[in-house]
């Protein structure tokens, strides 16, 4: 049994009062916890604000990225340690948006998913090709070589642990959602790539979709056989929406 997680990608959005108000609302609202996972990830501004609000409540907290060292020199990161002072316990790694505009490549996520999992965070290593490579039918290719990269030699431990968000970039903020069939396409390969790397961990590792993800379209996208969960970005910042998310799972 997978375990299902709806995730919330705030961005960069939420300054501390609409923090706190967007969390009221979601803390307020009613889904089965044991069926679904819900997990928001804000701004690091606002991560202590919210982990005091979620302090054993059904509601985890992530981070949206962190840095691979553990303290020191290095202007404008934040360390794992920090993360779990606030109560984060996931971290989303390798998100389109950070290899995009700050570079980062499939060997820095493997490094700092290693490191998050070393401190006991769970990282959502995310992947997902650009339009262009779908257009030139690489898709299968690209996922395969991030998947590979990604996940390159991770423990048994850290494999049955990660959790994986396909986020096809043409999709992301764009109101274009693949369709079920094309996201299950590549769930399903996902899934098959990482049985060649630990079979017992494909059968539990949850792979999340990413991309437009909203209310209309959330029930068939998580209804897919390998579609275990979604990371959302522009629907997670209202608490209706994103509650009408978890409970589609
Ligand atoms: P949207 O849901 O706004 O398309 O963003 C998806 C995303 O990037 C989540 O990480």
């Amino acid at each position: 049994m997978r375990q299902n997680i709806i995730a919330g990608n705030w961005k960069m959005n939420g300054n501390i009062s609409e923090t706190k108000s967007l969390l009221e609302e979601l803390l307020a609202g009613k889904w089965d916890h044991q069926r679904c996972q819900a997990v928001v990830c804000p701004p690091y501004t606002a991560l202590s604000t919210a982990g005091k609000l979620l302090h054993e409540s059904h509601i985890a907290l992530g981070a949206q990225d962190m840095s691979e060292h553990a303290s020191g020199a290095y202007t404008g990161e934040i360390s794992t340690d920090m993360l779990l002072t606030v109560g984060a316990t996931y971290v989303i790694l390798g998100h389109s948006e950070r290899r995009q505009y700050h570079s980062e490549t499939d060997k820095l996520v493997n490094t700092k998913a290693k490191v998050a999992f070393q401190a006991g965070l769970t990282p959502i290593i995310c992947v997902g090709e650009t339009l262009t490579q779908r257009e030139a039918g690489q898709v299968h290719e690209v996922v395969e070589a991030q998947i590979n990269g990604t996940l390159s030699e991770f423990s048994a431990d850290l494999m049955m642990k990660s959790v994986i968000a396909y986020e096809p970039i043409w999709a992301i903020g764009t109101g274009k959602t693949a369709t079920p069939d094309i996201a299950e396409d590549v769930h399903r390969f996902i899934r098959q790539k990482i049985a060649e790397l630990d079979a017992d961990a494909a059968e539990t590792i949850p792979i999340l979709y990413g991309g437009s993800v909203k209310p209309s379209n959330a029930a068939e996208l998580l209804g897919q056989p390998d579609i275990d969960g979604a990371l959302v970005g522009g629907a997670s910042l209202k608490a209706d929406d994103f509650l009408a998310i978890i409970n589609a799972v």
